[in-house]
């Protein structure tokens, strides 16, 4: 069965084939316009994945080896993100699938990130906890079986991989920030500016705190050292997520540890993580480097699972910009699969 996976939900335009769960080609297309605006313009978003689309996917078939013709299933993301940039993917796909004659099967792109621990891992077991750490979203899920979600852990106020990029910012990096950050704390020194650990009462995240005491430290603190910000902004943030997401573990005595969204490409995260894995004797799986930011593939693996259980989505199915895990519906059969 071969699924073309669709992800335009915000500045990278995805496109992922894959072959039963073998993955064929997985390319993404990445809009470095939005880097002198300092964050994503929605507007911009959309009409350069306008630009991307036909050309990454007559690629992609070129790298899979196969034709449109091959194509039994068509997935898109159809939210959470920018209404514009959703429209484009999502009405492509919806074309394609009707031109096809093929099925069309809609996709939250939460669950798409999920799924890219299922693009690789073979331990991927239930019950699951999955934090989703990405510009979008920072939220701890448990997943109790397969599309049982239940929400243990969000923000109060920034996603983790936003609170990156706001910083990034006012120490003068580029966006997007996160990996910027993390090559420049490299070379900072952990301890010689103290930056704290956000501790929010109730468990979930919050990064205004930790945010507004970068920024007063940079006011001032004129003649600032980049690096120092960076490495110790990034040990508080990563710090916070691996403490929510203790607690988390201890609540819920679950043994298994997802992490996906694109701060998990992060590998001061990878670390800090590894020693939760080991004094917890967990079971951490975190996706390879093209998995965690966003990509086709997630999306052509996650629609593969909802199709395989559900069928295809209705053809009428609308891009939405908030959506949580617990509240997508089971699609909603349209026409005649
Ligand atoms: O999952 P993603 O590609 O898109 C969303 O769904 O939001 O995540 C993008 C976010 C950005 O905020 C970016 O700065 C952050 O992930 N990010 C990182 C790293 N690579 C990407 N944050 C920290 N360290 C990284 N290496
Ligand atoms: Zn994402």
């Amino acid at each position: 069965m071969i699924t073309l996976g669709i992800e335009t939900s915000c500045d990278e335009t995805g496109v992922g084939i894959i072959s039963g769960d073998r993955i064929l080609a997985n390319l993404t297309a990445s809009q470095i316009v939005h880097t002198k605006y300092g964050g994503v313009v929605p507007e911009l978003a959309a009409r350069n994945h306008v630009k991307s689309i036909a050309p990454l996917i007559r690629v992609g078939f070129e790298v899979a080896g196969k034709r449109l013709a091959d194509v039994d299933l068509v997935a898109a993301t159809n939210g959470p993100g920018l209404i514009g940039a959703l429209l484009v993917g999502l009405s492509f796909a919806k074309s394609l699938a009707l031109a096809l004659n093929k099925p069309f099967v809609a996709v939250n792109h939460l669950e798409g990130h999920i799924y890219a621990l299922h693009v690789e891992a073979r331990r991927f077991r239930y019950p699951c906890l999955v934090l989703i750490v990405s510009g979008g979203h920072t939220e701890i899920v448990l997943v109790r079986s397969e599309f049982v979600y239940e929400s243990r852990a969000r923000t109060a106020d920034d996603a983790c991989g936003e609170a990156f990029d706001k910083v990034a910012k006012l120490i003068g990096l580029p966006y997007p920030g996160g990996p910027y950050i993390e090559k420049a704390a490299r070379d900072g020194r952990i301890g010689a500016v103290r930056f704290p650990v956000p501790r929010p009462k109730r468990l979930g995240f919050s990064y205004s705190g930790l945010k507004t005491a970068v920024l007063y430290y940079v006011r001032d603190n004129p003649g600032f050292d980049r690096n120092d910000i960076a490495a110790n902004f990034q040990e508080a943030a990563l710090d916070h997520l691996v403490e929510v997401t203790r607690r988390a573990l201890s609540e819920t005595g679950v043994r298994d540890l997802g992490i996906v969204g694109g701060v998990s490409a992060n590998k001061r995260l990878h670390e800090k993580f590894k020693c939760l894995a080991r004094e917890r004797s967990l079971n951490l799986l975190i996706p390879s480097f093209q998995f965690c930011t966003d990509n086709g593939a997630m999306i052509a693996r996650a629609g593969k699972a909802r199709f395989m259980k559900y069928g295809g989505s209705d053809i009428n199915t609308d891009a939405v910009a908030r959506q949580y895990l617990e509240d997508i519906k089971p699609p909603i059969r349209g026409r005649p699969q």
